[in-house]
This record gives C-alpha cells, sequence and structure tokens, in this order.
C-alpha cells in the first residue's frame, strides 16, 4: 500500500483531547489488516539503511509500530515508558506535550554502550516527547541513528525541532 492509501485509514477527531486540537487517530488504520501491515512495511523499508542494533518504541502506541519494524528488521525492542512503569533502575527526562506535561523513562542499563538505536512512534507533533527520547537514549550511552514516526504534524515543527537535533528522521505521512 502507498502511503496515500494509508492517509484514507486516518481518522480526524477534532476536539480530542482539548477544544482546538484536530487528533489525528490511527485505530482505523490498525484495524485494516492492509494498513497495519503496509505502515509497518513502509517505515522498516524507510529505516532499513540506518542499520539500527536496537528499536526504541514510545509508549503506546509507539510500541506497536516499533515491535513490527524491530521484527522486519532483526533488531530488539527498547521500551520508552511513561513513569513509574518499569520495575527496574531507570533513567528517566521530563518533557512537554502538545497538551499537558510528562515524564518518559528506560531501564538504566537496556542499551549496551554505542548501540545503534533507532526511534519509532506513531506520531510527531511538537517534537517534546521524541526529542526527550533522543535525549534520555543519549544519557544511556546510545547513538542516536535515526527515527521514523507514520504521521509528521509539521505545523508543530517536531520533526524539524528532531533534524536541528542531529536525528535523522524519516516520516511517511503529513
Ligand atoms: C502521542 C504520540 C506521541 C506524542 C507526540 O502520545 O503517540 O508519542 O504524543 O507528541 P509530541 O511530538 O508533541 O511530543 P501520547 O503522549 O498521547 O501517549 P499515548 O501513545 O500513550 O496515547
Ligand atoms: N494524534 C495523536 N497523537 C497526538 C496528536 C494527534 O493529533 N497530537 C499529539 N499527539
Amino acid at each position: 500500500m502507498v502511503a496515500d492509501g494509508l492517509a484514507g485509514l486516518i481518522r480526524t477527531i477534532p476536539g480530542y483531547p482539548k477544544p482546538g486540537i484536530q487528533f489525528r487517530d490511527i485505530t482505523t488504520l490498525l484495524l485494516d489488516p492492509a494498513g497495519l501491515s503496509g505502515s509497518i512495511d513502509q517505515l522498516s523499508a524507510a529505516l532499513a539503511d540506518l542499520k539500527p542494533d536496537l528499536i526504541a518504541g514510545i509508549e503506546a502506541r509507539g510500541f506497536i509500530f516499533g515491535t513490527g519494524v524491530a521484527q522486519a528488521l532483526g533488531c530488539g525492542l527498547l521500551l520508552i515508558r511513561k513513569k513509574n512503569k518499569l520495575p527496574g533502575a531507570v533513567l528517566g527526562v521530563n518533557y512537554a506535550l502538545e497538551y499537558g506535561q510528562d515524564r518518559i523513562e528506560m531501564h538504566a542499563d537496556a542499551c549496551p554502550p554505542g548501540a545503534r538505536v533507532v526511534i519509532v512512534d506513531d506520531l510527531i507533533a511538537t517534537g517534546g516527547t521524541a526529542i526527550a527520547t533522543a535525549q534520555l537514549l543519549r544519557q544511556a550511552g546510545a547513538e542516536v541513528a535515526g527515527a521514523g514516526f507514520v504521521i509528521d504534524l509539521p505545523d508543530l515543527g517536531g520533526a524539524a525541532r528532531l533534524r536541528a537535533g542531529g536525528v535523522r528522521v524519516q516520516t511517511l505521512l503529513e
């Protein structure tokens, strides 16, 4: 499936979670077998050149696409979780969302020093989550080899910000 076909499977819900936000909802893409496999195939193809050792999937929707990409590229999956979800010793970073504040964490020993890690999530908006993830991975000793997203909201500038921080960014749809 080409990216144009994927766009038709994403639904926009106005006013969620706050008035004024046009929420891009991927649950309809996930319900469609060709949408689910096509989005993961395209993201995997776009990221293969980066030759990752690990995929870092961001909770929660990044786990779905991150798992598929990791399997396609023969990598392990490193979980980037919201605060207080991981059982072992963690490293963490606070960050601002388009509509709030949060903290992400990873296991402090999840990443071998110098491992090439590629970040995967469903969507990049302001970039706050992905930039915090890159910061966290670098703190843990990783080389952030790149990042991939199904959806970019370019008006919010996140992909440009992430690129300005030295990360190679691939997106399927705007
Ligand atoms: C959404 C989305 C990204 C992030 C993008 O996740 O899945 O992770 O926001 O926004 P940003 O570029 O402005 O940081 P959310 O925090 O809503 O979590 P969820 O996947 O658990 O619903
Ligand atoms: N859709 C899904 N997740 C999001 C969005 C959106 O429009 N904005 C920030 N995170």
